[in-house]
């Protein structure tokens, strides 16, 4: 059942206005870092898109933009299990492009080591990451992250492409749930 965000929000991580300013931050660095290239951004769904877009913007190169969906095995459906499966690839040939995977969040490392592990076969002529939030307290596996918005601590967040039950990905700030507050309803 969805609930209003107002009666489990514990406090706000990362405001509207940071998100904002870091995201343009990010992409100055990207825009010096690829000046004279045309990148390939690879978002991971679901959880990516709004970073997606709203870094997208800030890009001044010739750019493409394709999407990858992931599915990871777990107990629980909001912890990671330690194994990644791809269940949507690119429809784009990377031999030879410069790629940049864009993710919301890196928690265990799963995820982005198998989709890095993957793209890497295929020849790309560099391969980076660029990561809005990094829980590195939860690191499994070591992964690289070149570009990273936030490191934030080991909460259950949401907003801003992080859903809860697939609820709140709208919101435009990462928010902190005070899980007896949610669960209580449920
Ligand atoms: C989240 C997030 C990353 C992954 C990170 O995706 O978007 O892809 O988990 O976790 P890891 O580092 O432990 O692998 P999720 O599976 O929740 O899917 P979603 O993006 O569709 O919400």
């Amino acid at each position: 059942m969805f609930q209003d965000y107002h009666e489990f929000l514990a406090e706000i991580v990362v405001t509207e206005e940071q998100l904002k300013n870091r995201i343009i931050e990010l992409g100055d660095e990207i825009n010096r870092d690829y000046a004279d290239e045309e990148l390939l951004l690879v978002c991971i769904l679901r959880g990516g898109v709004l970073f997606l877009s709203d870094l997208m913007r800030e890009l001044a190169m010739p750019l493409r933009v394709d999407f990858m969906a992931v599915a990871s095995y777990s107990i629980g459906a909001r912890q990671s299990s330690g194994q990644a499966r791809i269940t949507l690839d690119l429809n784009t040939d990377i031999a030879g492009r410069h790629v940049l995977l864009v993710e919301d969040i890196v928690d265990s490392g799963y995820t982005l080591e198998a989709v890095l592990n993957l793209l890497k076969t295929r020849k790309p002529a560099s391969l980076k990451t660029c990561v809005l939030l990094n829980k590195a307290e939860r690191r499994e596996v070591e992964v690289p992250i070149d570009y990273c918005g936030f490191i934030i601590p080991d909460k259950f967040v949401f907003g801003y492409g992080l859903d809860i039950d697939e609820y709140y990905r709208n919101l435009p700030f990462i928010g902190v749930v005070d899980a007896e507050k949610y669960q209580l309803r449920h």
